[in-house]
């Protein structure tokens, strides 16, 4: 049993494998947070003693007792106005003018299984695998019902959570505010570990002390966005990578969301996380209901690699529905940094044959392909192929590099639309667009309104009939802009609060029906790189493309803040040409590769430009990550050295039997003296022997001396570290390969 209940405390604690959870009924029927972290037996409201703190209401039932009051005690999910002034989880308002949320308990349940979010992302569980317990709640004033769904995944440590709103009263209530998880932490310091950036720069880790008062993390773009991950980690001051406490919460939404952290005049530290409720109102007719997004929420005490591994589990083995979510992927060339917009069907054939002649296992056709879309103004929604390029279409192109023995795979972009396209033209209702104002542009694109279901359908059509119709292995669908104009003509006056996350239930609408009818299709998500690289998206997509830039020194550190939550497997990278067309920086073949070696490999640039050396040089690489893609994909991921006062990164994959590893190290910088390069390994068996059975340097000036030892202890490795030569050179890099010795 993961979830007890014990009736004379009142309390409902979650045991995971390492982990309790636990909640009290108070006598009002609040529902408290008591505990969570490193597993153990009691009840924990010893630890709450009563205050009486000025300003600080009482519930009217216990005006008596002024230490009682719901603005000190920790909450299991935060109503509003009723004397908590910290952050709100829910805000409702009924269409008399009534608002506000006093919840109290009125019943709960434990089932086995997995609780359902219907339309939603979430992730799932046989009925061995998890335990579901639902604790309702209720506001009589406004009719509103509230249950809190936890899913326990006791293997696995972890905790999922999610709402379900329902009206249960006779008048219309709005919804102003539905978070999906409200977490307490009433003692200690802590710090937010939040994940910022831009285009092309996406996933940089900021670990920052808390402000008195509200830190949010958000975007209101309509995606969750290149700036702000909805992911975040809260920790203590001397938590490391290998020990201490932290909290992971990762909101499975790839709209608009929020995580606001709040610490408060007690010192105490509040975080809510959910639908972002700026602009967000969604209408609750008598009896309806309303689910919020699931988070998936993990403690480690053991530090943060504890947490992420905890994570890239998860979401490969629960979350990520994908057949490939664990197989190996197929070994690809992209057209998009070879070609750009500048191709017809004979050059793609012949890129097609050196993609071939390189090792490879498919090539990837980018944008530019259908209707009349020569640049990026025109053409998105017209998902048929340009016959001036492509003669015969799409079939006779396919058919030609299926002859090469190569797999063919596709980029779409189909929530898009250019005002320049057929679809346009002939249905210019079906753009995201408000009533007597321009729409905003972005890369000269507007927004198909996909809370409609006239929309959904056409494309559904369209893309399913695209896939049926053509052999094509890989689809990578892209998003270049942001949701502005956030108005559908679908929907009535009072509902228009609702158009943004109707949008992508829409989408994941479409998301849902399109990859279960083509399971065999390997979809990869894109926005603009890392635009809506997000939980909500791995369901559907096993990879996305992480980055828009392609720059191996720039690159590893987009996937490096990534796999704080985000598992290898998820990420798609490519050895692209140097200079870099992002960056303009050089950095050589080995050391691109090393980047690229750090989730689904290929290549973006024109194999036909290389030289003779280069060419046998991927040959090898391809060669290389064949051998290693299983320990990549699937294997342990420690980060050794990350940003900070070494001019240089290291990580380390481990397979989950410790009887291999791959350590990858990049130059990133250089500091004058030059020094060896000290670090050491981890997650390996201390008393077993090691040998180096390969290892190799990329990109150096001079090759360095090193005559390592042909064996290591595992201890020895991660105790005593090890020590490489001086690495000279633009940006190069290392690849050492360790074998455990039977
Ligand atoms: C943005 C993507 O991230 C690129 O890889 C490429 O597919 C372009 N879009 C094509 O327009």
């Amino acid at each position: 049993m993961s979830i007890v209940f014990d009736p004379n405390r009142r309390t409902l604690t979650l045991y995971t494998r390492s982990t309790a959870y636990q909640m009290q009924i108070a006598p009002l029927g609040h529902l408290l947070h008591l505990y969570y972290g490193i597993r153990t037996e009691g009840c924990f409201d010893y630890l709450y003693l009563s205050r009486d703190v000025g300003f600080s209401p009482n519930p009217y039932e216990l005006r008596q007792d002024r230490g009682w009051s719901l603005d000190t005690l920790p909450q299991e999910y935060s109503g509003s106005d009723t004397g908590d002034f910290r952050l709100s989880s829910l805000e409702l308002r009924t269409e008399d003018g009534l608002h506000g949320a006093d919840l109290r308990y009125r019943k709960h349940e434990i089932t086995e299984g997995k609780y359902a979010l219907p339309g939603l992302p979430a992730s799932f569980a046989g009925t061995e695998e998890a335990e579901t317990l639902t604790v309702t709640l209720g506001d009589e004033a406004t009719g509103a019902e509230v249950e809190l769904l936890y899913g326990v995944f006791a293997e696995q440590d972890v905790i999922t959570r999610a709402v379900r709103v329902t009206n249960g009263g006779s008048r219309r209530l709005k919804l102003e505010k539905a978070a999906s998880l409200c977490l307490d932490l009433p003692f200690g310091q802590w710090e937010l570990l939040h994940f910022h950036g831009c285009h092309t720069e996406e996933r940089q880790p900021q670990r920052l002390g808390l402000m008195d008062g509200i830190q949010t993390v958000s975007s209101r773009r309509g995606a969750s966005g290149h700036q702000h991950d909805p992911f975040v980690i809260l920790c203590r001051p001397e938590t490391t990578e290998d020990c201490g406490a932290c909290y992971g919460l990762m909101l499975v939404y790839s709209g608009s969301h929020r995580t606001d952290v709040e610490l408060d005049q007690t010192g105490s530290v509040r975080a809510v996380t959910g639908i972002n409720h700026e602009g967000f109102c969604w209408l609750l007719e008598p009896g309806e209901s309303f689910y919020t997004p699931e988070v998936i929420l993990t403690f480690s005490a053991q530090g943060l690699t504890a947490l992420s591994h905890t994570y890239h589990g998860f979401i490969r083995r629960q979350l990520c529905r994908s057949r490939f979510a664990t197989s190996p992927r197929p070994l690809l060339l992209n057209s998009w940094e070879t070609t750009y917009f500048d191709f017809d069907a004979a050059s793609v054939v012949a890129l097609a044959r050196s993609t071939r002649d390189l090792g490879l296992d498919m090539l990837v056709l980018d944008d530019g392909w259908f209707g009349r879309r020569t640049d990026d103004k025109r053409a998105l929604g017209d998902w048929f192929a340009n016959e001036t390029r492509l003669p015969g279409g799409l079939a006779p192109l396919i058919r030609q590099i299926k002859e090469l023995g190569l797999r063919f795979g596709l980029w779409i972009e189909p929530e898009m639309i250019s005002e320049d396209s057929d679809l346009y033209r002939a249905h210019p209702d079906w753009a995201l667009r408000l009533p007597g104002r321009l729409p905003a542009v972005g890369r000269d694109q507007l927004v198909l309104d996909l809370t409609r279901r006239d929309v959904r359908e056409w494309l559904y059509d369209t893309l399913s009939a695209l896939l049926r119709d053509h052999d094509i292995a890989y689809v990578k669908w892209d998003a270049n802009r942001s949701l502005t104009d956030l108005y559908s003509a679908s929907l009535p006056p009072e509902r228009q609060g609702e158009t943004a996350h109707r949008y992508m239930l829409g989408l994941y609408d479409l998301l849902e029906r399109l990859t279960s009818e083509f399971p065999q299709v390997l979809f990869e998500g894109c926005s603009g790189g890392g635009g809506r690289f997000d939980a909500g998206m791995l369901c559907y997509f096993p990879q996305i493309w992480c980055s828009d830039n392609t720059d191996p020194v720039s690159r590893i550190g987009i996937q490096l803040g990534a796999s704080y939550g985000y598992p290898v497997s998820a990420m798609a990278n490519h050895v692209s040409a140097s200079p870099n067309h992002q960056t303009g920086r050089s950095a050589p073949l080995g050391t691109r590769a090393v980047a690229a070696m750090s989730g689904s490999f290929g290549y973006e640039l024109d194999p036909r430009s290389l030289s003779e050396e280069e060419a046998a040089e991927c040959r090898q690489q391809i060669a290389q990550y064949r051998r290693f893609e299983e320990l990549i994909l699937n294997g342990r991921l420690y980060r050794l050295v990350t940003a900070g006062s070494e001019p240089f990164r290291v990580w380390q994959f481990v397979s989950p039997d410790r009887q291999e590893t791959l350590v990858n190290l990049i130059i990133t910088d250089h500091k004058a003296p030059a020094r060896p390069l000290h670090f050491s390994l981890k997650g390996l068996a201390a008393e077993a022997c090691y040998s180096l059975d390969e290892y190799h340097f990329y990109g150096c000036l001079n090759e360095p001396e090193w005559q390592p030892a042909a064996s290591f202890s595992g201890g020895a490795l991660m105790y005593g570290g090890l020590t490489l030569p001086v690495l000279s050179g633009d940006h190069p890099s290392a690849q050492l390969f360790f074998r455990r010795i039977p």
